[in-house]
């Protein structure tokens, strides 16, 4: 029996989700174990619209680690690609040592073979490393029979990888230990909690890729005095004023924070030396776009906020998505007649009185926006039972994609 076991590859696929920063991550107080200077909250995104499928196999016959990404073989040893490995194979070894049965003990003297697909096009601009990393920490410890917390290894491949971890309402406490131990994500309050929540991807056309997270952060914490102020003196607060907003699910508080703190964290990038950009001229419509929509409603019924990219992610509440999706595409005419321009959840048909657009007043910017994913709020990662949707077949070599 365990014979057969180890000649054929064990294989396990999962998937895991996108999430996005409503307090945001900006700035480490140790590079390589990957640990921040404030702590940030996310919302994780259904996986129905966006996420990453990983599939990992074991094998005897395999001669060393690899790994391939959207079907192009990749280097393993990139450095936090060998940190999750590693802090995966560790943990088994303790828990085999530990006794733990449900650890495979046979795998782990075996090289791993890891093949990952997005749903979403990396064009996109969607920040693809959280849900990967995710993705391949659980997928790992599945393969390798490791249970329990495991934010703080995804952490160590990119750091809202750790948000990625759980579904809903998700905080990443930044700690303080050296060895970062008590660096870790929770979850504050899972995707049933607030179901009329809706969120809207809207990706801007952009011709140029910005400055990377791993790079902006570095010089913002070597130059901005406006990031060690952020950290001391304000996210603390926030943490607390978000967490509480989405207890109560009181929009009106969780959309102002949401605003405020992308504000500050895109404020942060001007004040680095030299100045890191990630606002392009459509982000600026769309953010006077929101003020302007809820000044005219005499509510805040909209916020966005924006990451290392000029892509907004809007919140919403379900009842209001009609009526903002069609406020949207009058000031941002698409290219086509519209049939692709909506994808995801299904919006339905609004008309927009003269009153409205008057009352926004701004020019239209055709063809600014390029598509909107209609999504809300999801669950994480989790494992994939079908084998037919292994990534790799049973030679344990990427399936060849018609
Ligand atoms: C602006 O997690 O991509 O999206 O830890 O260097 O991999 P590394 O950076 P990364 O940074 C994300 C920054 C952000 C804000 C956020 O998600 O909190």
């Amino acid at each position: 029996m365990l014979e057969d076991r180890t000649e054929q590859p064990h294989i396990v696929t999962c998937t895991a989700p996108v999430n996005i920063a409503v307090i945001k991550y900006w700035g480490k107080r140790n590079e390589d174990l990957i640990l921040p200077i404030n702590s940030s909250l996310s919302v994780t995104l259904h996986q129905d619209q966006l996420k990453t499928t990983t599939t990992v196999a074991t094998s005897r016959s395999f001669q060393e680690d690899r790994i391939w990404l959207n079907g192009k073989e990749e280097d393993i040893t990139h450095p936090r690609l060998q940190s999750c490995l590693r802090e995966i194979r560790r943990l088994a070894r303790k828990r085999r040592n530990d006794g733990d049965s449900g650890v495979d003990s046979a795998s782990l003297s075996h090289k791993v073979h890891i093949c990952s697909v997005n749903n979403f096009p990396t064009a996109a601009g969607l920040a693809s490393s959280a849900a990967g990393f995710a993705c391949l920490v659980y997928s790992l410890a599945r393969v390798f029979g490791v249970e329990g917390e495991l934010s703080g290894i995804a952490r160590q491949g990119s750091g809202s990888a750790c948000r990625s971890m759980y579904g809903g309402f998700v905080q990443w406490i930044m700690g303080n230990k050296e060895d970062g131990k008590d660096s870790l994500a929770q979850q504050v309050e899972p995707e049933t909690h607030w179901p009329e929540l809706r969120i809207l991807v809207l990706v801007a056309s952009t011709e140029r890729k910005p400055v990377g997270s791993t790079s902006g952060m570095q010089t913002s914490v070597k130059t901005s005095c406006l990031l060690k102020h952020r950290a001391e003196s304000v996210v603390p607060g926030r943490m607390v004023e978000m967490t509480e907003a989405i207890r109560k699910k009181d929009f009106t508080a969780f959309a102002e924070l949401t605003m405020k703190d992308s504000n500050q964290f895109h404020a942060t990038c001007l004040d680095t030396y030299p100045p890191i950009f990630y606002l392009n001229h459509v982000s600026q419509q769309i953010i006077s776009l929101v003020h302007r929509y809820n000044k005219h409603c005499g509510e805040t019924r909209v916020a966005y906020t924006f990451d290392a990219g000029p892509n907004a992610v809007i919140f919403t509440s379900q009842q209001h998505v009609p009526e903002f999706v069609h406020v949207v595409q009058h000031f941002f005419p698409p290219e086509t007649n519209g049939a692709d321009f909506i994808k995801g959840l299904p919006v339905n048909c609004a008309s927009l009185s003269e009153e409205l657009k008057q009352g926004i007043g701004l020019e239209p910017m055709p063809k600014g926006i390029n598509y909107i994913i209609s999504t809300k709020a999801g669950p994480g990662p989790h494992v994939v039972e079908d084998p037919t949707q292994h990534l790799l077949s049973s030679d344990g070599f990427p399936k060849k994609m018609m």
